[in-house]
């Protein structure tokens, strides 16, 4: 079988990390998707170190310069790309916490650069390459506080938990995204799923996060690696309960 080439964005660590780590370990190609040149190096140099077939390649998802040069050279160097995961994500801002009465659209536009119109931005720009696979996976890395139904519903834990707008409706744009891209996608062997990684110990929440990395980037790697008859346009992962417990499976939008 051919090796399989995976670019994660947002890669050189967290969660990225941890998927590319992971997808490298199933054999496949992996393309360390970093937006600083040294630290996508390091991890590089890191996954080769365990063994890893990792590549890095300068990826800011808010910039189309780079994310044209990145699917050139993607085209040039395996004329195609088998996995697509959209990981690269932010929610910092200056005001975390603000109500939604109290948004700063400057903090809203930061955050939706990065995680709705990079995302956007580069599968366009790598769905050429995707459809050139006998089966690709795209993989957009949502979150539990993105669903409408959760932040609606009194019985949620995550009701009660003070929460900014802009990163939750952000990754509810995700969600909707997953949904239009695969919808387009259905009729090709493209598979396009939202992963929810759970609450993660990383830099992303100052390790905070009640979820280990291997444990965050679970879902990812089992929506990269999807069989044929997998699901296409569905939010899959780690559960939230109050209980802190969870579950893994299908979440609802
Ligand atoms: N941790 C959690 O609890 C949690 C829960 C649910 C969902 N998520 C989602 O999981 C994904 C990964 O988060 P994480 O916890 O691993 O966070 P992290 O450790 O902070 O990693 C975020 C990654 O995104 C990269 N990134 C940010 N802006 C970028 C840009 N413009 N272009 C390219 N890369 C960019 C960062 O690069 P730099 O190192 O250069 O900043 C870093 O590699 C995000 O989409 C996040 O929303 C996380």
């Amino acid at each position: 079988m051919t090796t399989r080439i995976a670019l994660i964005t947002g890669a050189n660590k967290g969660i990225g990390y941890e998927t590319a780590r992971r997808l490298a370990e199933l054999g496949m190609t992996v393309l360390i998707g970093a937006r600083d040149e040294q630290r996508g190096r390091e991890a590089e140099a890191s996954l080769r170190e365990l063994g890893a077939d990792a590549r890095f390649v300068p990826l800011d998802v808010t910039d189309a310069a780079s994310i044209a040069r990145a699917a050139e050279w993607i085209d040039a160097e395996f004329g195609r790309l088998d996995v697509l995961v959209n990981n690269a994500g932010t929610a910092t801002v200056s005001r975390q916490r603000a109500l939604a009465s109290e948004t700063s659209l400057d903090d809203m536009r930061a955050v939706y650069e990065v995680n709705v119109f990079g995302l956007v931005a580069v599968t366009n720009a790598m769905l050429p390459l995707l459809r050139r696979a006998e089966a690709a996976r795209i993989v957009n890395v949502s979150s539990e506080v993105g669903s409408i139904g959760s932040q609606s519903d009194p019985e949620s834990p995550l009701y009660a938990m003070p929460a900014s707008a802009q990163y939750p409706s952000s990754k509810a744009a995700v969600n909707m995204l997953t949904a239009m891209y695969a919808r387009e996608l259905r009729d090709t062997p493209i598979k396009v799923n939202a992963a929810n990684p759970g609450f993660t110990d990383t830099d992303f929440n100052d390790h905070r996060g009640i979820r280990s990395v291997q444990d965050g980037a679970e879902p990812s790697v089992h929506l990269a690696t999807l069989p044929a008859d997998g699901p296409s346009g569905i939010l899959w992962g780690h559960l939230w309960r109050s209980d802190r417990e969870g579950g893994y499976g299908v979440l609802p939008w």
